[in-house]
């Protein structure tokens, strides 16, 4: 084979081999499109080569090996410009995201109902100048009991309804939120306004309509020359702002060792509207707190001068009020955490 043929034909061997590769080309990332672009297209690469090699290519044959060779640097921009756009989109494509958009239809927790009603009884009183304080639920005699004027030999004292922890001295699950009561008063001076929503613990049989643990807020006012009359316009507005504004209110002398005089408020039944129904035992009224004026003992037990301020205080059950607002039957549902019960409160606030 003579010289010239020769070299054409590894000219035109090489020119094939490098056109296949271009076209099996392929990029996953920038550096592979450089890579292309050097190997094939820069100054030293091996196009270039090949023009320089084209000159010694005899005369007959240019325009077959041209050819080719052209036909090898377009292929080679073009695969170039083809990944390049093929990368460009995968790009805009992630950037296409829209960020704006909710992920899944994610449903919303609920507020469990007894802190609906809660919420709604302090925000009512907070209306009214109230404002919160909390104490502990691991309590001492002092502060539940002996401090509230409660008899040494009362019935409340008694195992059969406080949870004791200890004995000697007597550490205790709080019966009542009164304790709050309790650990302002000794804490503070007159006035004082103060709302104790919280959870207190009884020794009782689980049944539909009894706890071991259930939910009360307390409120009391103290200052100087607090009336009976202060206490029963608190209990209407409280009353007609959680029921409604028809609700009417009656008050029944009753005692707690920590008032004096006494009182238990009913409301006109608001299922039945005062006409008589199952819930309100066909009598109208429901009861929903106890109250009081609050009794000197407890005041000077706490170091507030009975004889210069006096004050009212009274309580309730937060699962009675929410009965009444939402009409649950069984206590027990309060705790069980059935999401079917929880999810009924949704539109609540
Ligand atoms: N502590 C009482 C109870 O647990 C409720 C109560 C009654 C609270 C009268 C008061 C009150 O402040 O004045 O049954």
């Amino acid at each position: 084979m003579c010289q010239y043929l020769k070299y054409f034909t590894r000219m035109i061997d090489r020119i094939q081999t490098l056109l296949t590769e271009v076209n099996a080309w392929t990029a996953k990332g920038p550096d592979e499109l450089e890579t292309l672009r050097i190997k094939f297209l820069s100054k030293k690469g091996e196009i270039s080569q090949l023009f320089n090699d084209f000159r010694n290519v005899p005369n007959d044959q240019k325009r077959q090996v041209g050819q080719l060779l052209n036909e090898l640097k377009n292929k080679a921009q073009d695969r170039l410009n083809e990944l390049k756009e093929g990368l460009e989109a995968a790009g805009t494509e992630q950037a296409d995201i829209d960020y704006s958009r909710s992920a899944s239809p994610d449903t919303i927790g609920t507020r469990h109902p007894l802190s609906i009603v809660k919420n709604e009884i302090v925000d009512i009183f907070a209306r009214l100048g109230f404002t919160i304080a909390e104490g502990p639920e691991i309590e001492d005699d002092w502060h539940v009991f002996s401090a509230l004027n409660f008899a040494p030999e009362h019935p409340a004292r008694d195992m059969q309804d406080t949870f004791f922890i200890e004995k000697e001295p007597d550490i205790l699950l709080r019966t009542h939120t009164s304790s709050v009561q309790t650990r302002v008063m000794t804490g503070n001076q007159p006035p004082i306004r103060i709302i104790c929503p919280g959870r207190v613990y009884r020794n009782e049989a689980i049944s539909y309509r009894a706890h071991c643990f259930f939910h009360q807020v307390e409120a009391l006012y103290i200052d100087k020359d607090v009336s009976f009359a202060d206490l029963k316009q608190v209990l209407l507005y409280f009353a007609r702002e959680m029921f409604g504004a028809d609700t009417k209110i009656r008050l029944r002398p009753s005692y707690f060792p920590f008032t004096e005089p006494s009182a238990e408020m009913d409301i006109s039944c608001n299922i039945c509207g005062g006409k008589g129904c199952p819930f309100c035992k066909h009598t109208g009224w429901v009861e929903i707190l106890g109250c009081g004026m609050v009794d000197p003992n407890v005041l000077d037990n706490c170091g507030i001068d009975s004889k210069v301020y006096s004050g009212f205080a009274l309580g309730m059950g937060i699962e009675r009020i929410t009965n009444l607002k939402y009409q649950v039957k069984d206590l027990r549902m309060f705790s069980e955490n059935d999401v079917r019960f929880l999810e009924e409160f949704k539109a609540a606030y």
